[in-house]
């Protein structure tokens, strides 16, 4: 079985990696020959755990190959996987030309029956566009050649990719005719051999709502609990116990209902915004997404809103630290997250700001010349009027708070994951706020 997954970031990195490790002949395709020749010498473009190893294993045992040639990627393959990041267009919908030209471009090179599988998240009936795209090629080719489109949306969670793939809890596959349902059945009859995860097999258009409705509730759940917390913040309640209350109703569950200081990533904002404009499009108010969005926007600013409480409106000239960029733990994506926001407030109030993060801080040193990057965790405190927590990775759970203390100018700990115990905190002689208490 033959593969070729056109876009190497996270999404296609992983998909192509995990079929490989299957025992599928996988080739990546991109457009950045960059990424490309370094995947080519084994250097991973991201960090997931675990994926640089199982990648260089299947490189090494001639099963994982890497392309920017498409007629190369494409030549007797029996599924194209399409998992490159959309764009939004001046007026914000989805910009389709990339992947209508994918499209294409499988219309012009395939000679025997082939499945088109759309795994980047796209507005409902993209996969009915590709796939008058593709009958228009190869009609223009003057061939019989057969294929199907199918919508095969993907759920998996940076730093957790892996497992996601693996051992999914379903997986949704939106196809229009049996062949391309056996086809898809064929593809991952190994991942489903031993346990009953669910296959959802619904028409194209389905499946492709089901990405952006999952991705929005999830989010919604993430933005109600913050109005929540910060309601809890006003009544003086604790969101800490409120949380543990609601999450422990069987009918809710603990999941996506932890408070902080916002979502980021490219999935929650682009989906969210996404599913807006679809509604917009159709004459139809997403009430609710809007406000979703609207609430996430504010609480980005939640922990510099705290600084400027503490320190009155002044921060000019303050050194705050900032542990945690990344949007969650466990990967260096800082698209979207809490923390660009929160650099851009910092460096605009005119602070020193001193941050750190095990993996994602390469982006930082590119985008904030003047923010100082710690040699670890420690460093970054030096001198710190303020401590900001942004992102909850393991390593900042339990730190020692003395060597903390004794570094800072001035003991204040902002936790924008509420992580930490604040009776301990103030026993230490911190000055302690978190989120919704
Ligand atoms: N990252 C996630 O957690 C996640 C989860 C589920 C779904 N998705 C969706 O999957 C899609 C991909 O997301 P991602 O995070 O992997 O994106 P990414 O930005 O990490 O990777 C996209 C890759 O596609 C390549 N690319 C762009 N245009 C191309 C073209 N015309 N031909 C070949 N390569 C091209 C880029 O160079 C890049 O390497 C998006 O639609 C996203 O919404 C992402």
């Amino acid at each position: 079985m033959n593969i070729s997954i056109v876009g190497t970031g996270y999404v296609g990195l992983v998909t192509g990696t995990c079929f490989a490790e299957l025992g599928v002949n996988v080739t990546c395709v991109d457009i950045d020959p960059l990424k490309i020749n370094r995947l080519i010498y084994g250097a991973l473009p991201l960090y997931e755990p675990n994926l640089g190893t199982m990648m260089n294993r299947n490189v090494e045992e001639g099963r994982l190959h890497f392309e920017t040639d498409f007629a190369q990627g494409f030549s007797d393959v029996d599924y194209v996987f399409c998992t490159i990041d959309t764009e939004p267009d001046e007026d914000g919908s989805t910009n389709l030309a990339p992947i209508m030209n994918i499209a294409k471009t499988f219309g012009q090179r395939i000679f025997h029956y082939c499945t088109f599988v759309l795994k980047s998240t796209v507005p409902v009936g993209t996969a009915t566009k590709v796939r008058q795209v593709i009958e228009d090629e190869i009609a223009q080719r003057g061939v019989d050649v057969d294929f199907d489109v199918v919508s095969n949306p993907d759920f998996l969670t940076e730093g957790n990719a892996i497992k996601d793939f693996m051992k999914p809890d379903r997986i949704v596959i939106g196809v229009e005719t049996e062949r391309g349902r056996e086809a898809m059945q064929r593809l991952y009859r190994t991942i489903l051999l031993h346990s009953n995860r669910y296959v959802i097999y619904t028409d194209t258009r389905t499946a492709e709502m089901i990405k952006y409705a999952a991705t929005s509730m999830l989010a919604t759940r993430v933005s109600f609990m913050n109005e929540i917390a910060n309601l809890c913040e006003i009544v003086g309640a604790d969101i800490n116990v409120v949380r543990q209350g609601v999450g422990t109703d069987s009918r809710i569950g603990p999941k996506y209902i932890y408070p902080g200081c916002g979502y980021g990533g490219t999935l929650f904002p682009q989906d969210i915004k996404d599913l807006i404009k679809i509604g917009d499009s159709n004459n139809f108010d997403m009430q609710v997404l809007k406000a979703v969005d609207q609430v996430n926007v504010r609480q980005k600013r939640i922990l510099f809103n705290k600084l400027k409480a503490h320190f009155g409106d002044s921060l000019k000239d303050k050194t705050i630290a900032m542990w945690g960029l990344s949007f969650k733990p466990e990967t260096d994506d800082m698209r979207e997250a809490p923390s660009i926001v929160t650099l851009d407030l910092l460096t605009e109030a005119g602070c020193d700001i001193r941050v750190y993060d095990p993996v994602a801080m390469n982006a930082t040193k590119l985008r904030w010349g003047q923010v100082y990057c710690g040699i670890d965790m420690y460093d970054a405190v030096r001198g710190a009027d303020a401590l900001l927590l942004l992102t909850e990775w393991r390593q900042f759970r339990i730190p020692a708070w003395d060597r903390v203390k004794e570094l800072m100018r001035n003991p204040l700990i902002i936790d924008g994951r509420n992580i930490y115990d604040a009776a301990e905190l103030e026993a230490q002689g911190f000055t302690y706020h978190c989120i919704g208490r």
